[in-house]
């Protein structure tokens, strides 16, 4: 891949972003007018030297987008993407990296059957530096996984992808069936991130005993949808793999908890929507997680502790 554009230059669309353009690709950064100053100065990793990309407004000339990275949030995907259609190439490739599930389908409703839409899992950890919005802080390394979900590109398009982001430095890798992965990341973001951003603690404070029968209820209560979600149970078992990823991940602010702090909206109809939707198809009903949807939905938060 010799060059891409990424849309949504934030924590992740500037990791990758700024890792691709240190190994030679052209970038270019699709940007709202009121955002193009921001990056005036350059892109990077925090402590690294800045590099030049290209920035791109809607009323800009360009060329037609081949290769583009959707680098939003899950809420704001769709509308993002709206006005750049027109830009798009016939037999265009996007990549989604958003967490949860329902962007997507969002995403994929508006492309044309000639383009491709690859999603993809991701467990890297990045947030934009405080001090300037054009730099990430890489927090913690870990790997996008990535498929096809819809249109014209076999598993070939995916390898292209894989190997670009493999070059620049990061750990990727194809899988055929994307479904199962995001839904097993859905899974451990629902029982995740709407409690540390109710309680205020970062993960690792969820294996203290009365956070942990927070989540060991919600698990619960899935208990009877989870045969029927397109995932299998991990060889230790749920509340093992919860753990585990709360240990892996015991000093990080969840995104959920860092929307709440910003005031911003969170992406909990991603999360723990497909859920609640999934379970109706069902005729089964899950309470906890009713409660809990509608209150984050709502704004509804706890007031700070003591
Ligand atoms: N950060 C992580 O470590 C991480 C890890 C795994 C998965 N994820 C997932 O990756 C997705 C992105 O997360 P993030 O942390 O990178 O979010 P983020 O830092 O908020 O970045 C989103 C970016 O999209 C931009 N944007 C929104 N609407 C736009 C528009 N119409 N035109 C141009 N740019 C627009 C925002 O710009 P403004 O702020 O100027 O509006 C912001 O820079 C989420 O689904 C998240 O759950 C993140």
């Amino acid at each position: 891949m010799q060059s891409v554009s990424v849309l949504g230059a934030g924590a992740l669309g500037l990791l990758y972003a700024s890792h691709w353009a240190k190994a030679g690709v052209k970038v270019e950064l699709l940007l709202r007018a009121d955002q193009i100053s921001r990056f005036a100065q350059g892109i990077g990793c925090q402590d690294q030297p800045r590099l030049a990309v290209t920035l791109r407004s809607l009323d800009a000339p360009g060329a037609p987008i081949s290769h583009l990275l959707l680098a939003t949030k899950a809420t704001q995907a769709a509308s993002a993407l709206t006005p750049w259609l027109v830009h798009l190439s016939d037999d265009a490739q996007l990549l989604m990296i958003q967490n949860g599930l329902g962007s997507q389908q969002q995403v994929a409703a508006l492309l044309k059957p000639t383009q491709t839409l690859l999603a993809a899992s991701v467990t890297e950890g990045a947030y934009r530096s405080p001090a300037d919005p054009a730099l990430v802080v890489h927090a913690g390394r870990g790997e996008t996984r990535l498929g096809v979900w819809s249109g014209a590109q076999a598993i070939s398009g995916v390898e292209t992808w894989v190997g670009s982001l493999q070059q620049a430095g990061l750990s990727a890798s194809a899988v055929t069936d994307i479904l199962p992965v995001l839904w097993e990341k859905l899974l451990i973001n629902d029982l995740i991130n709407p409690l540390t951003a109710w309680h205020q603690v970062p993960n690792g404070e969820l294996l203290r005993r009365d956070l942990e029968t927070q989540w060991l209820a919600l698990l619960d209560e899935l208990g009877p949808l989870l045969p029927w979600l397109p995932l299998s149970a991990p060889a230790k078992g749920w509340p093992a793999r919860i753990r585990e990823v709360l240990t892996a991940t015991a000093a990080n602010q969840s995104s959920m908890w860092q929307d709440r702090l910003a005031g911003r909206p969170t992406e909990v109809d991603f999360i723990i929507l497909p859920l609640l939707e999934a379970a109706q198809q069902r005729g089964l009903s899950l309470p906890r997680h009713q409660a809990l949807w509608q209150a984050i939905r709502q704004g509804e938060w706890p007031p700070p502790a003591d």
